[in-house]
């Protein structure tokens, strides 16, 4: 099979032939029909997080593919059925947060793409009980960003609780943003978005965004507080500063929620203010099996849009560089 392979942190990821993986007991083997490049495979490619994957390995986990094999004692998928495989590549399914719904924190979980190899290739092997069932009304193309730029920001959304009197602001309308729009709408949010690129922002308005500000001209806090301020502010941009203008941009008794993973670790936030304006800060990663399937239903609905574009796995490098250089339209996503 063609799999694309981060050999080094500071090297091209290189597009080899390897064998087709055995699936594990346990495990389905997927043949893969799209797969999305999510600004965290370039994280993980740079290696800019305090903890590293290790190289060689495949990254990739917006994977959707049919399954043509099970491991030995897979009772739970069948031959044939179309799944994805999303970040949260396993957990133990034991401990405290795997039993009381934040499978997310299981301590020994698996990443997808990460930890383990994941869906840059024409196959993959992955955990029978973690991968989720894509409806038939669903494509392929489609289920690919929604199986992560969809499922982190649904749950960040939901974990935020926002009131359908709130408005909610999201900075960076990436592949993660456009969708934030949409949850933020469907969740009765008044939506703000902010970006640094005028295409990015008429897909917001497209999408159902209320206000867009371009950072680039405008400072946001200041176009924001003159606003009235918002209730939610989402940060999807991966700088610090970023979160430091989300934080500034909020009414008291705000919520920050923090998605956006850069390299550089620590922001700045004022402790008076967050106290004295009752701030709360929220971190949220991805999302569950559950969340992953709501997401999936909520589309087959027809109640959100995927704006993407497809590539050929043998471009990932070029992918790459134009993702960073923030052009294209939302998502991009390899096919097979
Ligand atoms: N917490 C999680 O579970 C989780 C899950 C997936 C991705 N992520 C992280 O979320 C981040 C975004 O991922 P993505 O795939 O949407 O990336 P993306 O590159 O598709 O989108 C980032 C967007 O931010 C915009 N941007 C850049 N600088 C900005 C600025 N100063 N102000 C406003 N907007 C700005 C860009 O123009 C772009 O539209 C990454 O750091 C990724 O690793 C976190
Ligand atoms: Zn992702
Ligand atoms: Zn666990």
């Amino acid at each position: 099979m063609k799999a694309a392979v981060v050999v080094a942190f500071d090297q091209p990821l290189e597009v080899i032939d390897r064998e087709i993986p055995s699936p594990g007991p346990g495990q389905v083997l997927i043949r893969m029909e799209t797969s999305g490049l999510c600004h965290t495979d370039i994280h993980a490619a740079h290696g800019d997080w305090p903890v590293q994957p290790a190289p060689p390995f495949i990254p990739g986990h917006e994977g959707v593919g049919i399954i043509e094999e099970l491991g030995t004692g897979v009772q739970n998928r069948r031959i044939g059925e179309r799944v994805a495989i999303p970040w949260l590549g396993y957990a133990c399914g034991e401990c405290r947060y795997c039993i009381d719904g934040r499978e997310t924190l299981c301590e020994q979980q698996l990443n997808s793409g990460y930890s383990i190899d994941g869906a840059f290739a024409e196959y993959a092997v992955a955990s029978a009980r973690f991968v989720v069932p894509v409806p038939d009304e669903v494509t392929s193309l489609d289920a690919a960003p929604l199986s992560c730029a969809g499922v982190t920001t649904y749950k960040a959304l939901k974990t935020a609780k926002i009131l359908p009197s709130e408005r909610v602001a999201v900075f960076g309308i990436g592949g993660l943003g456009h969708l934030a729009v949409q949850y933020a709408r469907i969740m009765g949010g008044a939506v703000v978005a902010v970006d640094i690129d005028k295409d990015k922002l008429d897909i917001a308005l497209e999408l159902g965004a209320e206000q867009v500000v371009n950072a680039a001209v405008v400072d946001p806090v200041a176009a924001i507080q003159a606003l009235g301020g918002v209730d939610v502010a989402l940060v999807l941009a991966a700088s610090p500063m970023v979160f430091e203008q989300a934080f500034a941009s909020l009414k008291r008794g705000g919520r920050l929620v923090c998605v956006a993973l850069p390299a550089e670790q620590m922001m700045s936030i004022s402790i008076f203010e967050t106290v004295l304006k009752g701030i709360s800060i929220i971190g949220s990663i991805v999302g569950t099996r559950q969340d992953v399937a709501e997401v999936f239903a909520l589309h087959a609905a027809g109640k959100t849009k995927v704006i993407a574009e497809t590539r050929p796995l043998a471009d990932v490098n070029l992918a790459m560089k134009e993702v960073l250089a923030g052009h294209i339209p939302a998502r991009l996503v390899f096919t097979f």
